[in-house]
């Protein structure tokens, strides 16, 4: 157990989340502000610590070995406690519910989570923003019956559309062909557009920006929003370096190899991708400047592990028990007073923290182990 001992104790040992808060004032609907004035809109819920792929940059195999201890099945958060966390959540503002993992379609029966989650109403009566991030890999599988259930919108990740590189990205000899499947079944299954994520580290996978965004056009027309990620430095392990990042900047000037493009303004608040459009054919793509232009000043985004922790950043090295609340007993007055209270107190900005710092600096940053984005997904 060695090496994958310090991540397990990440899971363990945490406070329970706002044990004995003072009841909320704030009435459902009411908009929850943070320390920094940042409401509570989005919250991102991992099904799942485990995935079939292994991308070095995620969950690489060295660490993610046979010996790996994954979170035993008595640690999840079961589809009815999701569900009422949630429900608490959409009364604290929450709009949106993103579903990952890990690979949330390794969950068992999740459509009947999305079922569930799909009859939430927001106070004002309207329904939830529901969506999913998968690695593309079972979904031509899934699409129609997701699709079925309630779910809205589907994102995948694809970080290159040579089938050798993709291969090695995934370090699961995945075939490229297999997700293309996955991102045609979502399309005919009602969920176009579909919006696909590529991380982009420079010197493995640059090199696919341009023939990726020309591949997905000319199979899927605008049916699909390619995003470009600047590879960031979640977690602990995933040995990231200021020189593996492709500002966006570069990613764009790559782009107007294909031809020019025009900014579009944003649609929703915290935003976290940069909106273009190809003049010549409409096809729009996203910039996520993670690393070169932080987003943290809009960040409205909660996220809630596999066993229930809830995490206010990305970056954070510890989250808060609500598994240990709801377990426990409390009531939902004392969860969403729970909730209040801690994202009253969220003061959290780690990208802009980073950007501002030098190099240098941003390594002492990370003294302290961070979560996994496997185990709080992306
Ligand atoms: P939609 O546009 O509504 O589909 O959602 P989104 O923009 O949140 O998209 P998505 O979940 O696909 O996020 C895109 C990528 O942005 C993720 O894969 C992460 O790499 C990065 N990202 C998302 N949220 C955060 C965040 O809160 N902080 C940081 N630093 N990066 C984030
Ligand atoms: N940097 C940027 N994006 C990442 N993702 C996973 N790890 C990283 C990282 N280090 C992305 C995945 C996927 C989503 C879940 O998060 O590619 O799109
Ligand atoms: Fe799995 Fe996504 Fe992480 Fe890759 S990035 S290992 S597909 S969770
Ligand atoms: Fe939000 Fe933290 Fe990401 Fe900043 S680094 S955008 S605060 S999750």
């Amino acid at each position: 157990m060695g090496k994958t001992f310090a991540i397990t104790d990440l899971r363990r040992g945490l406070a329970p989340a706002g044990v004995g808060a003072p009841a909320s004032d704030l009435r459902p609907g009411q908009d929850r502000l943070d320390a920094m004035a940042r409401p509570l809109r989005d919250l991102r819920i991992s099904v799942t610590d485990r995935c079939n792929f292994r991308c070095s940059y995620c969950m690489p195999k060295e660490v993610f070995d046979s010996q790996h201890v994954f979170l035993p099945q008595s640690s999840l958060l079961s589809f009815e406690e999701i569900t009422r966390l949630a429900r608490v959540f959409a009364q604290a503002g929450v709009r949106k519910l993103r579903l990952t993992g890990g690979e949330p379609l390794l969950r068992k029966n999740l459509e009947r989570l999305v079922e569930m989650l799909a009859a939430l109403r927001t106070p004002a009566g309207g329904p939830l923003d529901l969506t999913l991030t998968s690695n593309g890999s079972l979904l031509a599988r899934k699409a129609a019956v997701l699709k079925a259930a309630g779910l809205r919108r589907v994102t995948v990740s694809l970080d290159a559309i040579d089938d050798s590189v993709f291969r090695h990205m995934n370090d699961v000899d995945f075939a490229v062909e297999d997700v293309l499947a996955g991102i045609a079944a979502a399309i005919a299954a009602g969920f176009a557009p579909v919006k696909v994520n590529m991380v982009v580290k420079k010197g493995t996978n640059d090199d696919q920006i341009v023939p990726l965004a020309r591949a997905l056009h000319a199979r899927f027309g605008n049916a699909v929003v390619l995003r470009f990620i600047e590879f960031m430095d979640v977690g602990s392990t995933n040995g990231w370096r200021l020189d593996d990042v492709l500002p966006s900047r570069d990613v764009l000037a790559r782009l107007r190899e294909i031809g020019p493009l025009t900014a579009l303004p944003a649609t929703v608040d915290g935003e976290t991708a940069r909106r273009w459009r190809f003049d010549a054919n409409g096809q729009e793509i996203g910039l996520v400047s993670s690393v070169t232009e932080a987003f943290c000043g809009s960040c409205n985004r909660a996220r809630l592990s596999t066993d229930g922790q809830l995490y206010l950043c990305l970056f954070a090295s510890h989250g808060h028990d609500l598994r240990a609340l709801v377990r426990g007993g409390a009531d939902d007055a004392a969860i969403a007073a729970s909730i209040d209270h801690l994202w009253a107190g969220r003061d959290d900005r780690y990208s802009a923290l980073r950007t501002a710092a030098t190099p240098f600096d941003a390594k002492a940053h990370g003294d302290e182990r961070r979560v996994e984005m496997h185990y709080i997904g992306g």
